[in-house]
């Protein structure tokens, strides 16, 4: 079936969707994006979403050409042209195309940003993944300094999945002067005597939107929580490990560089934390 996606104020099928060859997105990597899942239907966490998209903008001086109402239709709208019941939007700002290349940011008088929001089916809630567990590796950080900033330029994401995957992994976490940054494309966690440990927020990683819900729902349920560095050695010596993304919501780690975690399948808090999530997630859902 051919998607409905949207593009600069018009609703079109995939395949007759446009966008300049000088988009500063294309060429620069100049532009923001969010992923919000769908379950049931309902946008999880959108005000999640939209706060970090209006951060990311102002980060980069840039400025959202619709209105974060006009957006939550714009996702409503194309959820339903779609009939995503599960999956997820796609979401993505770019400072625009200019008449030709350069470095300087064009005047925001002359050029608008591009908007493009696409959506995807996907299973999420059923998970293989979540069931028995990923395999991570570690990797030396070769991301930018500003990863606060939900930026397209995810070509370090790209190759550190690839890496894992070439060595019969799932994923791999960044590791920056000893200690553990983020997931590649999700934030980071182990669990050590039932505390839940993760690092404290910085420009070295994404605030999670997963990751502050999480938190919070943990909070609530009376768990413990650290926010502070670990390395991968205290990882591997963890009870458990997991990683939280709005499309994986909590993914249980059963390996971490050849190290079996537990008994080698996914640990009781990850297991109980992503029930929470789902739980509570969908209450707030839109
Ligand atoms: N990735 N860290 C990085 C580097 C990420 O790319 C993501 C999300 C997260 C988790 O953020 P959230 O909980 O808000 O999804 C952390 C998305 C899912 C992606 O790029 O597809």
């Amino acid at each position: 079936m051919t998607r409905t996606v949207y593009v600069n104020g018009e609703y079109l099928p995939e395949t007759e969707a446009k966008v300049s060859i000088f988009d500063r997105g294309f060429l620069m990597g100049d532009a923001v994006y969010e992923v919000t899942s769908v379950l049931d239907g309902k946008l999880i966490d959108f005000e999640g979403h939209k706060n970090r998209l209006e951060r990311s903008l102002k980060e980069l001086d840039m400025t959202a050409p619709v209105t974060m109402d006009e957006l939550l239709e714009i996702h409503r709208k194309l959820v339903e042209l779609n009939e995503i019941d599960e999956g997820g939007v796609y979401l993505q700002i770019s400072r625009g195309a200019d008449d030709d290349r350069a470095f300087e940011y064009p005047d925001p008088e002359k050029v608008k940003p591009t908007l493009v929001l696409f959506t995807q089916k996907k299973n999420l809630r059923n998970s293989a993944s979540a069931d028995k567990g990923y395999k991570v590796i570690s990797i030396e950080e070769m991301r930018w300094a500003r990863r606060d900033i939900k930026t397209v330029q995810l070509l370090g994401a790209s190759m550190a999945k690839m890496a894992a995957h070439k060595v019969g992994c799932d994923d791999a976490w960044f590791v920056e002067d000893g200690y553990v940054t983020e997931g590649s494309s999700n934030n980071a966690y182990i669990v050590k005597d039932g505390k839940i440990i993760t690092r404290q927020l910085s420009n070295k990683l994404l605030a999670g939107i997963t990751r502050a819900a999480v938190l919070r729902f943990a909070a609530e349920a009376q768990m413990q929580i650290e926010e502070r560095l670990f390395t991968i050695e205290e990882a591997q010596a963890a009870d458990e490990a997991f990683s939280t993304s709005a499309t994986a919501f909590v993914q249980p780690i059963v390996e971490i560089d050849g190290a079996t975690l537990g008994d080698g399948t996914p640990g009781p808090v990850a297991k109980r934390l992503r029930e929470i999530y789902l739980e509570e997630a969908m209450k707030l859902a839109v």
